[in-house]
């Protein structure tokens, strides 16, 4: 079986990762089970482009276990687990990934995922689909449908649709109650802050920290900031959120204010140059800057490579850049700090998100007669179902409601 990784010697401390993985991911497991018996994807091939961590390595058992083919790259040069990703090729998975891939090996081995023929796409910010549709359009016609799973993909392919240059139909997965809930606000929470520790280890208490963005993952990383008694201040351009922000009890106001109060910066707003170089500029000497939106754009790298008189690697993934005789300090190149300096969100997190991989792969396929080339929100019954197997592999029983309660809530003649 064809493989690519940095070291298939890993595989062995890959496949213990994995155990603990699985542990954590008892939700993914029972779909496992299910998939196992009913085979609801004998036949497929599915490729993927998502981040090869050990989670990502149980949701390749879970689809394999339902009967389907994979084949997957990375979707970022730098979040790739080596370990997970040679436990897979020892697994028999054409696996293309390492930590720290050229553009050049990136782009390579997501053609190889096309080679691969797909019948399936599975997305972390749209890139498998982009590349299929621009550059081997004439694959489209054998692609049942796709599913993403983050945001940037699923504004990319919400503006594929708007153009009409959506040629196959897309789940978002990232649009899930359970995918927002645990991914983005749990998820990026923690994980953004492991990341700043693991590549700094600089005390967060007593810090100015700085979040850039108050949607789900922002909210989570200032909610975490504040638990490490960070004192936080947040950026929006969306007045509502703002709003939410300062009810929440956070201080609100431009980056360009910001920029000159802050210790530390985590960009998590899916736009471009949230810091610029002119924020950069007016940055206290010391500054941290760190970004766990999808892109590595959302911090100007680029113009801070230009416009540094001096760069030095302090550490693994944390840079010093001398930038008007004063030092910034960059975590994970700017790329998403989580899965670049630590591993992403926790297996209990990702276990969610990849139940609703799983089931919207299923429903795409089982649907595949009525669904056109669109963005589709997976339905609401299969995203329930989703929390109540984590509510069961966490052993949480809840209450139902009773048939009088039932009548209550479809009646509308009862008032005061
Ligand atoms: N995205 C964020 N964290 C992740 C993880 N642990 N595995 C796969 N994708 C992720």
């Amino acid at each position: 079986m064809p493989y690519e990784v940095k070291d298939i010697n890993l595989a062995e401390q890959g496949l213990r990762n994995l155990e603990w993985a699985e542990i954590q991911m008892g939700a993914l497991l029972k779909v496992r089970e299910r998939f196992a018996k009913e085979q609801p994807l004998k036949g497929y091939r599915i490729g993927m482009a998502l981040h090869v961590t050990k989670e990502t390595a149980i949701l390749v058992r879970t689809l394999i276990a339902g009967g389907a083919e994979v084949a997957i790259a990375s979707c970022n040069p730098l979040s790739t687990q080596d370990d997970a990703a040679a436990a897979l090729a020892s697994e028999d998975v054409r696996v293309y990934a390492y930590k720290g891939e050229t553009r050049e090996d990136y782009y390579r081995f997501i053609e190889e995922v096309i080679r691969f023929k797909p019948h399936v796409t599975i997305d972390d910010g749209c890139d498998l689909i982009s590349e299929i549709h621009t550059k081997y359009p004439e694959l489209i016609q054998d692609i049942i449908c796709g599913c993403e799973e983050t945001t940037t993909g699923v504004i990319r392919l919400r503006a594929m649709e708007q153009d009409g240059a959506l040629k196959y139909p897309v789940i978002a997965v990232n649009d899930c109650q359970t995918k927002h809930l645990m991914d983005n606000y749990y998820g990026t929470g923690q994980s953004s802050l492991d990341g700043v520790l693991r590549a700094s280890n600089v005390l967060i208490s007593g810090n100015i920290l700085v979040v850039a963005g108050y949607g789900n993952c922002g909210k989570g990383v200032a909610l975490r900031g504040k638990g490490f008694g960070a004192n936080v201040i947040v950026t929006e351009v969306d007045a509502f959120r703002a709003l939410q922000a300062k009810m929440d009890g956070f201080r609100v106001m431009p980056m360009a204010e910001a920029a000159v109060e802050g210790d530390i910066f985590i960009t998590v707003t899916g736009d471009l140059h949230a810091i610029s170089m002119d924020h950069i500029r007016t940055m206290k000497d010391g500054a941290i800057l760190a970004n766990s939106g999808h892109f590595d754009n959302e911090v100007d790298v680029r113009g801070l490579e230009k416009a540094a008189s001096a760069k030095r690697a302090i550490r693994p993934l944390f840079d010093e850049y001398v930038v008007d005789g004063k030092r910034v300090f960059l975590c994970g190149e700017g790329r998403l700090v989580n899965l670049a300096c630590a591993e992403g969100h926790p297996s209990t997190v990702m276990s969610l998100s990849f139940c609703d991989q799983a089931l919207g792969v299923e429903y795409g396929i089982a649907h595949r007669d009525e669904l056109e080339p669109k963005v589709y929100q997976l339905p609401p019954e299969i995203d329930q179902h989703v929390a109540e197997l984590q509510l069961e592999a966490m052993d949480i029983r809840i209450d139902e409601l009773t048939e009088e309660q039932k009548k209550y809530l479809s009646s509308w003649q009862e008032g005061t």
